[in-house]
């Protein structure tokens, strides 16, 4: 009897307790907090929700907040934190395997004299949760990008040798300049020559002032516009910067995966290419170098978090082997644990599964070769799940 090929989640979060902790010592964004007669804390990620906080804060100070108020940020529940919440969530939704990864904001904020320290812990933390469940999980570690660089580069050389660990997860900010910064490289460099797999995740999105007065300050439009506009382009304006800076022409063994699709990328590759083309200062350069459509077809992988089949369309154009015309780039993920049903049992089905897993089907076919390939062939393959797991240290 053929096996069925397993479904796996690439793009999965999780907090560690110690992270949250940390969160819960804060005063700045990210920050989680208790307010009374609310059941679960609030996770505050988004900077623009930092007066709407402060001001939730005073309120409940005051004894004047019901608990019935619109609060900022999210509920800080069991799916964040807890490994067996995680492993109800997979076999509820028939995800056999999951690629773990720390939420952002990852360490980016960490004091610069922890994060080494910090990093190993969190690493460790992952490693343990996937020797505990052989089969279940893998995980892409987390970088102390705020550490000088020797520690970042140790930390890489560390997780290179962990045997559940098959990348690291990494902010559009890299070390704080974003990635095309020049002392970003060493650190891509390495992490290239280590055949580690960058996924890339947003966090920043836009600067508030896009939004306008009432989707920045008012709270009026909640998340939307942030979380739906704001990430996709800040990862598409991410690569494309690295893209230009000449980054994966001098590193040939740099590979990406893309958070929500490339955000935006598979359909502005075009436009991006149609610029390049005509700007006169930049194509004498450019001309001698791979295209952003070769980046796309040998570089980067894409996951399929993109909750419509429309989309998921262009990232399936864009990422189709421009030599084999292969689907092997593109990979299923949840985002779990946000987006969790707001209508419906936690422990049940979640929509924003199900919205990407029917993106799949429609577009690839119930069933198809292409659909059980992009659901979690391609991930086994890329990733190396099936791989006996051997500890390099
Ligand atoms: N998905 C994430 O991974 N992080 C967020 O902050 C929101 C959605
Ligand atoms: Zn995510």
């Amino acid at each position: 009897m053929a096996s069925k090929t397993p479904v796996v989640d690439v793009h999965t979060h999780m907090y560690p307790p110690e992270y949250i902790k940390i969160l819960e010592s804060r005063d700045a964004i990210p920050i989680a907090r208790s307010f009374p007669g609310v059941p679960d804390p609030r996770i505050v990620l988004l900077s623009t929700e930092m007066a709407p906080l402060k001001e939730a804060e005073a309120r409940a100070a005051r004894g004047d907040l019901p608990s019935t108020a619109a609060l900022p940020g999210r509920p800080l529940t069991s799916h964040y934190t807890s490994v067996d919440q995680k492993i109800h969530f997979m076999d509820t939704h028939d995800i056999d395997i999951s690629v773990l990864s720390l939420a952002n904001p990852w360490l980016d904020f960490v004091d610069k004299d922890q994060a080494g320290t910090l990093a190993a812990s969190v690493n460790a933390g992952f490693s343990a949760m996937c020797k505990e469940h052989p089969g279940r999980f893998f995980f892409f570690a987390t970088l102390p990008v705020t550490a000088p660089a020797d520690v970042i580069l140790k930390t890489i050389a560390d997780v290179a040798k962990l045997p559940y660990c098959r990348g690291v997860i990494l902010g559009t900010g890299g070390l704080g300049q974003g990635l095309d910064d020049l002392a970003m490289e060493p650190i891509l460099e390495a992490l290239a020559e280590a055949g580690l797999l960058i996924f890339l995740h947003p966090h920043y999105g836009l600067p508030g002032s896009v939004w306008g007065s009432r989707g920045n300050t008012t709270g009026e439009y909640g998340h939307v516009l942030p979380l739906a506009l704001g990430f996709p382009m800040e990862t598409t304006i991410a690569v494309t910067r690295l893209f230009l800076a000449g980054v994966f022409d001098r590193l040939p063994k740099l590979r990406m995966l893309l958070a929500h699709s490339g955000g935006t990328l598979p359909f502005l590759a075009g436009r991006i290419d149609s610029c390049v083309r005509h700007d006169a200062h930049l194509w004498k350069a450019a001309k001698s170098r791979r295209s952003i459509w070769d980046v796309l077809h040998e570089q980067v992988y894409l996951d399929a978090v993109v909750y419509s089949d429309v989309g998921l369309q262009a990232a399936i154009s864009a990422t189709k082997g421009a030599k084999t015309g292969g689907l092997d780039r593109l990979m299923f993920g949840t985002d779990h644990p946000f987006f969790p049903p707001l209508e419906t049992d936690e422990q049940g089905e979640w929509e924003s599964v199900s919205m990407n897993a029917d993106a799949v089907s429609t577009a690839l076919g119930d069933g198809s070769a292409e659909a059980a390939a992009v659901m979690g062939g391609n991930a086994v393959r890329v990733l190396r799940l099936y791989e006996e797991p051997a500890d390099k240290a």
